[in-house]
């Protein structure tokens, strides 16, 4: 059993199927009038978020709660680290505390890790600098599960500022591990050659129009406007033109095939809204489903057996 969740690379794919389950059961809850299980009462949750989040943060938050966990939700704005405290005089304070887990969202890369040598309990990473985000990636496949009725055998175009994005590396990590074929979509400013090598069956291609006839799933990735210290492309308007996902390439995909986004997006940018709005979307789906996939990580890490 895994007591921390820092990388995708952390699950094998027995553990990653089993968290899938799970989260299929704990979907179950939603429909409930009463949308809570005992699993974890008396079990303190600390969300830990040094960086911006809507959906990580407050799904982390109802997925704790429907688990009848305490839950503290410690943002940096406002704290003592706006005083210079430091991550680890703060891991500290949570643990005289007694956090039974800490969910930490950091702008640095490795901070999750480094916070496993501070903390007692379990460390769950949501999202660390430009390096993993791994319940995105566990709530993506469940959602390609879930729509498509398995991940084995699929071929994923991941589209856009791959050099930014914590998504892109944590679901080229997984997917390789549940057997789909990923190919990583963008200008050659976006999608260093390094990525490439991340995973034996990882494709790397500039041309998204190639792509797309042989896609079953499209996931498109927001422009890190906040972590670029350069120009990556000429305009908005020139990215939009080669990279973006407008209606014209929707019809280009075949049927079946659906559109990814993590969230948050910048439509118009990378996604045209109706695009974003239409029946082949899964966006709104992947926040629903990111509840249940976070239940089932924090039932399996602090719940089951512990
Ligand atoms: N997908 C994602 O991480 O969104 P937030 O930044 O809103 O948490």
């Amino acid at each position: 059993m895994i007591k921390h969740l820092l990388s995708a690379a952390d699950l094998d794919a027995v553990t990653a199927t089993q968290i899938h389950d799970i989260a299929a059961e704990m979907a179950t809850v939603a429909g409930r009038e009463v949308k809570k299980l005992p699993t974890l009462r008396g079990r303190t949750v600390v969300n830990l978020f040094y960086e911006d989040s809507t959906r990580t943060r407050t799904s982390f938050e109802v997925a704790a709660k429907r688990l009848s966990a305490d839950v503290v939700n410690f943002s940096a704005k406002g704290s003592s680290v706006e005083k210079g405290e430091s991550l680890k005089d703060t891991a500290w304070t949570l643990q005289a505390m007694g956090a039974d887990a800490v969910v930490i969202r950091h702008p640095a890369s490795g901070a999750p890790h480094r916070l496993t040598h501070w903390v007692h309990g379990s460390v769950l990473n949501a999202g660390d600098g430009t390096h993993e985000h791994p319940t995105q990636a566990l709530l993506d496949t469940y959602t390609m599960r879930s729509r498509m009725g398995k991940v084995e055998g699929l071929n994923v175009a991941i589209v856009g500022d791959v050099l930014h994005s914590r998504v892109a590396r944590s679901n080229a990590l997984l997917l390789h591990t549940l057997g789909a074929k990923v190919t990583l979509v963008g200008p050659p400013t976006l999608v260093p050659p390094a990525f490439g090598s991340l995973t034996p069956s990882l494709g790397v291609s500039y041309d998204f129009d190639s792509v797309l006839p042989h896609a079953d799933v499209v996931m498109m990735l927001r422009v890190q406007k906040e972590r670029m210290n350069a120009a990556f492309f000429p305009s908005s308007q020139e990215y939009y033109k080669r990279y973006g996902l407008d209606s014209a390439r929707l019809r280009r995909m075949p049927d079946h095939a659906i559109v990814m986004h993590p969230g948050p997006m910048n439509r118009g940018v990378e996604i045209a809204p109706e695009v974003a709005d239409s029946p082949r979307s899964t966006i709104v789906e992947q926040v629903a489903n990111g509840v249940s996939v976070r239940m089932a990580c924090l039932y399996l890490l602090l719940g089951a057996g512990r």
